[in-house]
């Protein structure tokens, strides 16, 4: 068989090179700006209405986009429901926070009416991504967009998320696999600047810790005890738990203020201050808050890149595939 290109072969690598640098055109700021103009301003007032009604909303987005990007690339997989015969990745493990899907619902609804057919949920969701934080203090970024919404969720890839008991080396690799640098990783941690985290996640630092530590010994003793406090073994409360950082409804530096004062929930957050590659971002971080900022609009930019499939639809409904 004659694999080498010939004349008569040349056209087809041609055409196949075309069809596949189309599917993964380049992201555009200006993708809707035809078709949908009035794309984020229906966004944004949906977001905003939602969080003044439920403060909890922003942190949640945020986290939905977080673990939409890192299963599958940025397509909505995390949107999908489950079906009688498939469990969604929504429904997988670590879901318990991930809520809030009627917003994105509601924004989409709204711009089915507005322009029918057009949007993403995967754009829509990488929108509300950008309003959460530009709302509750943070920096603000112009989106790319151009996504398409994927066929498939699957509760099993959740166990691909990075779990709060991850050291360093582990993080970074984590976030590696997808493209992410050791600076992308310790900004985006920031996300943890809002929001709560339920006991489950991190109990396990402050009872019985090791054999030698009945609290994780990198903690701070007062910050230990009060975790303790508010996750007692037996814990008959399920809502239980802890705020990410000392303002968890207002996105600043306090998360990497709090990491160097021993006051990291996770243990994967704690940790990005014991490891030369990782505490002078952390340092950094705290001291200059713009800086913080700027870096923190970068890199979701970056995470909002990450690719889904290549035959991706425009859902109509983003809980179900067309
Ligand atoms: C670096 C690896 C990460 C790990 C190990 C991790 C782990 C976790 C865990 C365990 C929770 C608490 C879940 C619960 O018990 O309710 C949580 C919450 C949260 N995470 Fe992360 N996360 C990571 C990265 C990120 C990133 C990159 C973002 C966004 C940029 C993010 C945003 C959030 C937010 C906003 C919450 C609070 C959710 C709420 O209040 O409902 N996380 N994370
Ligand atoms: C605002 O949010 C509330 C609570 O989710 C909802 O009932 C209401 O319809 C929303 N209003 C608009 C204009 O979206
Ligand atoms: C989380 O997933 C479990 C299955 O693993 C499911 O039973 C539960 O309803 C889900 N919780 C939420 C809030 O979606
Ligand atoms: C604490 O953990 C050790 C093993 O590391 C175990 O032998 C011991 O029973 C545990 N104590 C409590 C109170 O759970």
């Amino acid at each position: 068989m004659a694999l080498l290109p010939t004349e008569n072969t040349f056209p087809i690598i041609f055409l196949l090179l075309t069809i596949f640098s189309l599917s993964k055109a380049e992201l555009h700021a200006h993708y809707y700006d035809q078709t949908c103009p009035q794309l984020e301003k229906i966004v944004s007032e949906t977001v905003l209405n939602a969080s003044i009604h439920d403060p909890k909303v922003p942190a949640r987005i945020l986290r939905m986009f977080f673990h939409d990007c890192f299963i599958k690339g940025c397509d909505a997989s995390i949107l999908l429901d489950s079906t009688a015969t498939n469990q969604a990745e929504k429904d997988g493990p670590p879901n318990i926070s991930v809520q809030s899907f009627y917003v994105i619902d509601d924004a989409k609804a709204k711009l089915e009416l507005a322009c029918p057919g057009t949007v993403s949920c995967a754009d829509i969701l990488a929108i509300t991504a950008r309003d959460v934080v530009a709302m509750s203090g943070g920096p603000y970024w112009s989106v790319l967009k151009g996504r398409k919404d994927g066929r498939v969720s699957k509760a099993s890839d959740t166990i691909n998320l990075p779990a709060p008991t991850l050291n360093v080396d582990q993080l970074i690799q984590s976030f590696a696999k997808r493209g992410l640098g050791v600076k992308d990783m310790v900004t985006l941690s920031g996300g943890h600047t809002l929001g709560f985290s339920h006991c489950s996640s991190f109990e396990a630092r402050v009872h019985n810790f090791s054999s030698l530590h009945d609290i994780d010994p990198r903690m701070n003793t007062n910050f230990a005890l009060d975790l303790k406090n508010k996750c007692p073994k037996p814990n008959n409360n399920r809502n239980a738990g802890q705020f990410l950082d000392s303002t968890a409804s207002v996105f600043d530096n306090d998360y990497y203020k709090q990491l160097l004062a021993g006051k990291g929930v996770f243990s994967s957050d704690q940790s990005l201050v014991g490891d030369y590659r990782t505490r002078r971002i952390v340092e950094a971080f705290a001291r200059d808050q713009s800086l913080f900022f700027k870096e923190f609009a970068a890199s979701m930019l970056k995470l909002g890149n990450l690719r889904g499939s290549n035959n991706g639809e425009v859902r109509l409904n983003c809980r179900f595939v067309n």
